[in-house]
């Protein structure tokens, strides 16, 4: 059992709450994109609030390395699997670094944590009875030598006759089937005519964990609509999972099997396992508090809508099989469209991370998409002009406009420092008194609602100097004490949005901090105003987004798609 920490703010005491979160590993064949961001950003800004209330909580992430295409594309460059998931690790952890995503951890699933962790878990899954063999036929490349997943099998669709159809779909008429009822079938490795080839495969008895499925699915670790999908899945019968591959593979070798390999997708959610056990190790934590049967630590994993059969059917039952702790909850997100379609390489709106970053600041971004996220598992969309207008309205027009509207007199006229009493205290209280409504919103992933509350306020603010009008004072005779007053005050006003907004906005709120020369690094509960109070130079916080930028983005997407 976990010590229970209370602690005081001010006059209340609070519990510490223990939490580990993880994002999904993004694979390690292609560069982080927008899309991805979505997860990314919504995790970190959970994970930054949580920090910010005080609760130990820890983000661990890592690049999920092994399978099929990043084998291929490592042979097609002409460098081994390593060399691409080390080059493939430095970019995403550079991207991941400049958007903000502060990863208490980010490691491999290619690692030595993970292969004992994967070894141990199907051990002790084999050991219970919850593995069986049994030989199966598959679609083989006889030049290549190897086993094709059904994504490398291409030929025309059974059903409308449409030509280069991957083996487990049609893009054109939207039929799903198995690669081998594709007509005039090759591989799209070498262009050879597959053959079929028997070969022993392992799996895990999935129904076996029926029940225990039924009862997790239903104990509120998942969003309503995601368990209303999981009770029609388990309507429907659980089927075994085939969790081996044949060689040549690039993953790990299954105890005990020669020249078979964990399938990609048995190891990758044990790297969330794996990248916190790394953590331990550089740290004092202790992986058992964490993962241990009799854990109370909380354990969330933030996912796409794409990924919940993994995450709330093989993941739980792989845990308590291999007698761990199950996840507290499942978060799962929906997809991002841009201008309303889904992302296309040919329109530019494929956007990977760097391009962006080339010619944006990453907080516009993490600030939209969190004007727009909700607990839902519905899409979100990027729209260019909505993006443009929120980000200069809300974070420039209004947020950091009220700092730079007052903080010119305070400098020119009061050498910087802030007056003596708070003239509005009541007008502050107000501003405080929301904290315990946008902590409920940000706790419960409702970051769009959180954000309009911010803004609320910031109106507020706005209103205040818009009534006392210190460009009009400040002309006035005798008048330097009310004008210090009113300064003051929307400085005070500025620093609890600023405060409210640092889970979304740590780069701008942690410049916002030096101007204001005192950070806030709690909750927003105990703030008093600052008085008699020192500020350093303000410097502007923000420029406004140019759409001539978004244009060159687009644009650049294109360029990046002759690139591969
Ligand atoms: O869908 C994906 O991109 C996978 N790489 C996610 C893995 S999440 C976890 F299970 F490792
Ligand atoms: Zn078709």
């Amino acid at each position: 059992m976990r010590e229970i920490y209370t602690f005081e703010t001010g006059d209340s005491f609070m519990t510490q709450r223990k939490i580990l979160v993880t994002s999904a590993l993004p694979y390690a064949n292609g560069a982080i994109h927008l899309g991805h961001l979505v997860e990314y950003i919504q995790t970190d800004i959970w994970v930054r609030f949580q920090k910010q209330k005080g609760h130990e909580c820890y983000y661990v992430c890592a690049d999920d390395a092994h399978g099929t295409p990043i084998m291929l594309r490592a042979d097609r460059d002409g460098i081994s699997p390593e060399e691409l998931i080390a080059q493939v690790w430095k970019s995403h952890f550079a991207d991941f670094c400049e958007f903000g995503i502060a990863f208490d951890n980010y490691h491999s699933t290619h690692s030595k944590e993970n292969k004992a962790l994967s070894e141990l878990i199907y051990n002790r899954l084999n050991d219970s009875g919850y593995i069986s063999t049994r030989t199966i036929t598959q679609a083989f490349d006889p030049v290549k030598n190897m086993f094709l997943p059904d994504r490398f099998i291409k030929g025309d669709c059974p059903k409308c006759g449409a030509k280069d159809q991957y083996g487990d779909g049609c893009e054109v008429c939207g039929a799903t089937y198995s690669p081998t009822d594709l007509k005039n079938a090759v591989s799209a490795i070498s262009g050879a005519t597959p053959i079929e080839k028997e070969s022993e495969h392992y799996f895990f008895n999935l129904a076996d964990f029926s029940q225990m499925l039924c009862d997790w699915t239903s104990a509120g670790h998942l969003q309503p609509e995601v368990r209303n999908k999981l009770a029609e899945w388990l309507e429907g019968g659980l089927q075994q999972w085939d969790i081996s591959r044949d060689a040549p593979y690039f993953g790990f070798e299954i105890p005990n099997a020669p020249n078979k390999y964990f399938y990609v997708w048995l190891d990758a959610p044990i790297g969330y396992m794996a990248s916190f056990q790394n953590l331990c190790d550089k740290t004092n934590l202790n992986f058992d508090d964490f993962w241990s049967k009799e854990s109370d630590v909380e354990l969330y994993h933030f996912i796409g809508k794409d990924i919940i059969y993994f995450h709330a059917l093989f993941w739980p039952a792989m845990l308590s099989g291999a007698n761990f702790r199950t996840p507290s909850a499942i978060f799962a997100h929906g997809f991002l469209t841009v201008n309303g379609e889904k992302m296309s390489k040919s329109r530019g709106t494929f956007i990977t991370a760097r391009t962006y970053l080339d010619h944006l600041n990453p907080e516009y971004l993490r600030y939209y998409f969190a004007a727009k996220l909700s607990s839902s598992v519905d899409d979100i969309d990027l729209n260019f002009d909505d993006f443009t207008q929120r980000v200069n309205s809300d974070l420039v027009g209004k947020v950091v406009n009220i700092a730079s509207r007052c903080s010119g007199f305070i400098q020119k006229r009061f050498d910087n420092k802030l007056s003596a009493t708070c003239a509005e205290p009541e007008l502050f209280a107000q501003f405080i008194a929301e904290h315990d409504t946008i902590a409920q919103h940000y706790e419960q992933r409702e970051f769009g609602k959180a954000m309009r509350e911010i803004m609320a306020l910031a109106d507020k603010a706005n209103q205040y100097i818009d009534e006392k009008k210190p460009w009009t004072i400040a002309k006035q005779e005798g008048e330097d004490a009310q004008l210090h007053d009113v300064c003051s005050v929307a400085i005070n006003l500025f620093r609890v949005l600023a405060a409210y907004l640092k889970p979304v906005l740590p780069a701008l709120t942690g410049e916002a901090d030096v101007f204001l020369n005192s950070p806030v690094h709690g909750w927003i509960d105990e703030l008093k105003p600052l008085v008699n109070h020192q500020l350093n130079d303000f410097k502007p916080l923000m420029t406004r987004v140019e759409s001539d930028k978004i244009k060159a983005i687009v644009d650049a997407s294109k360029d990046d798609l002759l690139k591969v």
